[in-house]
């Protein structure tokens, strides 16, 4: 995984890096580091940590005394000045954000990587699969490697197969020998150009006025042009200051499609806010607001915003959602509105399990993925599976400009929550839970005679209500930080909650690094209860409802919560304001706005949202960026 960036032209190349790599942060942040081309030598920065930790590095080069010990430099002042200089005058660079596959995350492992004659420098985002056997090959050649990186093969094998070739040609030699997916970007010693290659990682080319910039999305790039070309797989280019030569695998020159994207210079800010996180879940009421306007402006109308699909319901035998993470438990909560309403049958599946099975699927299936990037890998290679295998597709994801967008189009629902910088997802989350609100309620009037008015109009109500959960967060607050030094926690709960017991348990375990797990109520007598004693608080999410079948539910879930008291677990419950018989019956009674059981996941959701927040800030974690993940992974 990892996000690369690389730029040929006349301005300062580190300093567009630098820029490039913070926007690319959310595909990884465990090392970081570019190489900029001067005077016909590479000179090279990198650093384990995060971009910040790269940026101090390159400061130390110039002003160590600026710099803490940490991370003063290990170069002397001679080496140093030349390295400044190099960064400072050269306008041809590549760069490197890194989530570590192979080898831990330190300065060696950090790209870019280099040959043994040091005549190039790579950058690479994907898995070499079949790098052992290749790095054998070499290894019995007498190359000697230094890190512990699949990339590496790739430098040795580009550096070997130069001798007598032309770069392009050469490059293609070394494509010929990969195994996996690979964006890479590479720098040639003494010659003023970027060399590029792509397969099933994602790797654009900005095309600027006497300059050229490449990315592994195009939001990095549309801070300075309009003009994409998004590179397909395969496919292999030269690019220098004014010229883009594209190839394909056999040699021969492939069109330059060149798309005009809209321009989005917003830059994120917190604005008032400590966090994005925090900033995010503020932002909920107003992106469920947008997303009930654009489709739900009129409760006794027909649901709008799914013109555009080529699916046609009536004919659908069953969906099957394909997601990972957050989405997947979006997706479960889709499964159980779409059973109930539109009476279609619904498979949900974890998408790196979906990809790599023999799918049984027909012409009359529908397979939905869910993706807030709309590049998660395993989500991507799901879909292509279902899709190869005759399934129709279709995507419910936040971004247009994406792999997954592109591979179902038009069958796609993009939700408008707007760029989600931390990495623990909390309105994409809930953008996608009313996606599928929607999607099920079209459906259902595709389909059946059902009336959903009474569920429209419910739902028209959800913006009021989350901005008076959000309101209570002092309250929350006061109310979670007692449970901080827990190291267990087990969330409950039954029906169409339990997928918020599996997200509360994950939005815990992401932030805070605390165990949480989710768990049906019902099915915690089978195995988890052993675990419980007072060191392991049960939170259990317990809405009442107004049908017989709903306050079945929750009395199952409540005498569920019992059986955990029993076994003297410190207990939490989210309850709405009007069910007193919870009183007495729990440590902690979180309290949210009465809701009817059917519209609850939405609502029931943001306390626990504060719950992992709170938590993590009192254990002093980085709440944005919690450690070892990546906000979109881009590796299978
Ligand atoms: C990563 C993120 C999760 C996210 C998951 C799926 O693991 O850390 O927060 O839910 O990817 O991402 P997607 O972009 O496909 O929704």
């Amino acid at each position: 995984m990892c996000g690369i960036v690389a730029y040929i032209g006349k301005k300062n190349a580190k300093d567009l890096l630098i820029d490039g790599l913070r926007s690319l942060e959310y595909r990884g942040y465990d090392s970081s580091g570019i190489a900029v081309l001067h005077n016909s030598k590479i000179e090279l920065v990198k650093s384990a940590g995060k971009i910040a930790r790269l940026e101090e590095k390159i400061l130390s080069l110039k002003a160590p005394a600026l710099v803490t010990n940490s991370v003063s430099s290990n170069f002397n002042s001679h080496v140093a000045e030349k390295i400044n200089l190099a960064l400072e005058t050269s306008t041809c660079g590549i760069g490197h954000t890194r989530w570590a596959t192979h080898g831990i995350a330190n300065d060696t492992n950090a790209h870019p990587h280099q040959d043994t004659e040091a005549n190039i420098a790579l950058v690479h985002n994907g898995i070499i699969k079949n790098y052992l056997s290749l790095k054998q090959e070499l290894e019995a050649e007498g190359i000697q490697f230094r890190t512990e990186t699949d990339t590496e093969v790739i430098t040795h094998l580009f550096a070997k197969q130069r001798a007598g070739k032309a770069d392009l040609d050469a490059l293609r030699a070394v494509m010929n020998r990969l195994e996996g997916s690979y964006a890479v970007v590479i720098l040639v010693k003494d010659q003023n150009k970027l060399l590029v290659a792509k397969n099933q990682s994602p790797l654009v080319i900005g095309i600027g006025e006497e300059e050229n910039y490449v990315a592994s999305d195009s939001s990095t790039v549309l801070q300075y042009t309009n003009k994409v070309l998004k590179l397909k797989d395969q496919q292999l280019a030269e690019i220098t200051e004014t010229k883009i030569i594209l190839e394909d695998l056999y040699g021969n020159e492939a069109k330059i499609e060149v798309h005009h994207l809209v321009q989005n210079t917003s830059i994120q800010e917190k604005g008032p806010y400590k966090h994005f996180l925090v900033k995010e879940i503020h932002e909920q009421p107003a992106v469920t607001s947008l997303m009930l306007d654009q489709c739900l402006a009129n409760a006794t109308k027909p649901i709008t915003g799914f013109e555009q699909l080529d699916v046609d319901f009536k004919q659908i035998n069953r969906i099957v959602f394909v997601a990972c993470g957050s989405a997947y438990h979006a997706a479960l909560i889709g499964k159980y509105l779409i059973e109930l309403w539109a009476r279609v049958p619904v498979d949900v599946e974890v998408a790196s399990e979906y990809a790599s099975k023999q799918v049984i699927v027909g012409a009359n299936d529908l397979v939905v993925g869910i993706s807030q990037s709309g590049e998660t890998a395993d989500t991507l290679a799901a879909i292509n599976n279902a899709k190869n295998a005759g399934a129709q597709i279709m995507a419910i994801t936040n971004k247009s400009d994406s792999a997954i967008y592109d591979l179902t189009s038009p069958n796609n629902y993009v939700t408008p929550a707007g760029i989600e910088v931390s990495v623990a997802s909390t309105k994409a989350f809930v953008s996608q839970v009313l996606a599928l609100y929607f999607l099920t309620i079209k459906i259902a009037e595709d389909r059946t005679e059902i009336d959903l008015t009474e569920i429209k109009q419910g739902l028209r109500s959800l913006p009021l209500i989350i901005d008076q959960v959000i309101e209570r967060a002092e309250d929350y607050k006061k109310q979670f930080i007692k449970y901080s030094n827990y190291r267990d926690f087990l969330f409950l709960s039954r029906g169409i909650n339990y997928p918020i017991a599996l997200e509360g348990a994950l939005k815990l375990k992401e932030l805070s690094y605390i165990h949480a797990t989710g768990y049906p109520s019902g099915e915690m007598k089978h195995g988890p209860i052993a675990i419980l004693d007072q060191s392991v608080p049960v939170l259990t999410i317990a809405i009442d409802g107004k049908s017989k079948f709903e306050h079945s539910l929750y009395e199952k879930t409540l005498s569920n919560a019992e059986e955990a008291r029993a076994r003297k677990s410190p207990s939490l419950v989210i309850a709405c304001d009007d069910n007193q018989d919870v009183t007495g019956l729990f440590d902690e009674v979180i309290r949210i706005p009465n809701i009817d059981q059917f519209l609850s996941p939405i609502i029931a959701t943001i306390p626990l949202q504060f719950l992992a927040y709170y938590i993590a800030e009192e254990l002093g974690k980085d709440v944005d960026q919690p450690r070892n993940l990546a906000k979109s992974v881009t590796v299978e």
